[in-house]
């Protein structure tokens, strides 16, 4: 939650205490500089003991809470039929609504096997936005994802409170183009990842449905971070102040046919699943599960995370931990937009995102300035982001790069993890950085993987300006 100081400044406040720790140290920027260098100015490829502040994600690094490690030790380890799954289960249909729940060793792995179940080859699949992992196993299936956004979504300034929503007339065309037959599914992500984190509506999420129901089309919601998005209905909508998160996420589930999620975000454990209460839908996907991640009461993941999956499942909808990492980053991006530095606003779920086409005029696309503000970020502070831009498309298949809608770098926010005065050293060492912009220039792909070339493409920065980024840094602030 946020609390209102005595002078009238409205500060987020961490609702629960740390009682363990992890030591991290800030290596001088020599140091940082050479570690990038050694990574290919990709940060993917830093080691966590160069890193000060790992902003790279949330995902399976958010704070567990005492709760759900006393449940990792409590657990009744069977290949089949163990009660830890059943309890699982139990939280699913408590929280979400699903009577049917299997397990999946991550997000991807849900992607994965409905992107089969459910493919239409050749066809397509309309969604809200396009996460990376979702678009490579969709187009594994032979389908092409069609993003239909309103065009506000790819604003990165903007007042727009729901640049989530998926825009109703879009979709109508999208099915009167390739026919119902050949739609896989639509897919509502809830947030937006790739575009800030940003919310879609239930007013939006309902006019989806009804386009569905007429269509005979499956609605499916990745609710990755259905609690991000439920707080800022909370928020934002109207009709909705005044119902809470659990009845919100519960509503939003009651909307879709089919629900996945990765659990390495909401539950803040290391895992997947699927959910529905359709059980024909189940009895087609459930066949597939043993083939590629385990039996239906594990799905590939480990009890050991299953019963805190239980656990977190509940907790997620604790307007506390629903609404802990969205405080920090409406201050984060807040106090960076009075200091007239480009980021996405609204702020949304998961992270700030700094708008790298902004911060970086003089980088073109083609030298990936979403790449080049990470690293520079990195060398400035010993903070981890990630390239969210034109490194994380693909190639065509003429071996083009494909440029990305927007070239943002995302400075994740875990849940739980960092406190106050890291969010001040962030917002301080970004100013610094964006006052030596004009020292950071682009970067060029040295060795590059054919698909999700981001995990491990290698580049190096052009005219070497890590350098100087380097030298400026030591020159006013010292080797910190
Ligand atoms: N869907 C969304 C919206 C995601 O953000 C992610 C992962 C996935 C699916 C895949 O799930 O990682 O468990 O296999 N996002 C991470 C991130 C990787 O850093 O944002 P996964």
């Amino acid at each position: 939650m946020s609390i209102r100081l005595s002078t009238g400044e409205e500060i987020p406040i961490e609702m629960h205490k740390t009682r363990m720790v992890q030591k991290i140290q800030l290596i001088p920027v020599d140091q940082r500089l050479k570690a990038m260098e050694e990574a290919g100015y990709n940060t993917f490829l830093l080691k966590t003991k160069d890193i000060f502040l790992d902003m790279l994600t949330d995902s399976g690094v958010n704070a567990m809470s005492d709760n759900q490690f006393a449940a990792m030790m409590n657990v009744d380890d069977a290949y089949a039929g163990s009660m830890t799954f059943y309890e699982f289960a139990k939280s699913v249909e408590d929280v979400l609504g699903y009577k049917h729940v299997m397990n999946t060793h991550q997000g991807r792995a849900a992607e994965h096997l409905l992107a089969k179940v459910f493919a239409k080859p050749g066809g397509v699949v309309p969604t809200n936005y396009h996460f990376t992992t979702t678009k490579a196993h969709i187009e594994l299936q032979g389908m092409q994802v069609l993003e239909i956004y309103y065009d506000e979504a790819l604003k990165t300034e903007s007042t727009n409170l729901f640049k989530g929503n998926m825009d109703p007339n879009k979709l109508k065309n999208v099915i009167k183009k390739y026919g119902r037959d050949r739609i896989g599914f639509v897919r509502m992500e809830a947030t937006t990842n790739l575009i800030g984190g940003q919310p879609f509506s239930m007013k939006n999420l309902r006019e989806i449905r009804q386009i569905c129901d007429e269509n005979q089309l499956l609605l499916v919601i990745d609710g990755s971070l259905i609690c991000e998005n439920a707080y800022l209905i909370r928020q934002r909508e109207k009709g909705y102040e005044n119902k809470t998160v659990a009845e919100i996420v519960k509503e939003m589930c009651s909307i879709a046919n089919l629900y996945y999620m990765s659990g390495r975000k909401n539950t803040s454990v290391r895992g997947g699943c699927i959910a529905t209460n359709d059980l024909k839908l189940f009895e087609l996907i459930k066949p597939w599960l043993p083939v590629y991640e385990g039996f239906l009461t594990y799905g590939g993941m480990s009890m050991r995370e299953i019963g805190p999956m239980a656990v977190g499942m509940r907790e997620m909808v604790d307007p506390n931990v629903a609404g802990c990492s969205v405080e920090q980053i409406k201050y984060f991006v807040n106090k960076l937009v009075t200091k007239g530095i480009p980021v996405v606003t609204p702020p949304g779920g998961l992270a700030c995102h700094l708008d790298a086409m902004k911060f970086l005029p003089n980088v073109p696309q083609s030298e990936y300035p979403a790449g080049a503000l990470a690293a520079a970020l990195y060398i400035a502070s010993g903070i981890r982001s990630m390239e969210r831009g034109t490194v994380s498309m693909d190639r065509d298949k003429d071996g083009k790069d494909v440029f990305a809608d927007v070239e943002l770098t995302r400075i994740a926010v875990p849940r739980r993890v960092y406190s106050m005065s890291h969010i001040e050293y962030a917002i301080d060492r970004i100013e610094w950085l964006y006052k030596h912009r004009s020292l950071v220039k682009g970067l060029r792909f040295v060795s590059e993987p054919p698909v999700l070339r981001f995990f491990f493409g290698k580049l190096e920065a052009l005219d070497g300006w890590g350098l100087n980024l380097k030298d400026a840094f030591k020159k006013e602030i010292g080797n910190a």
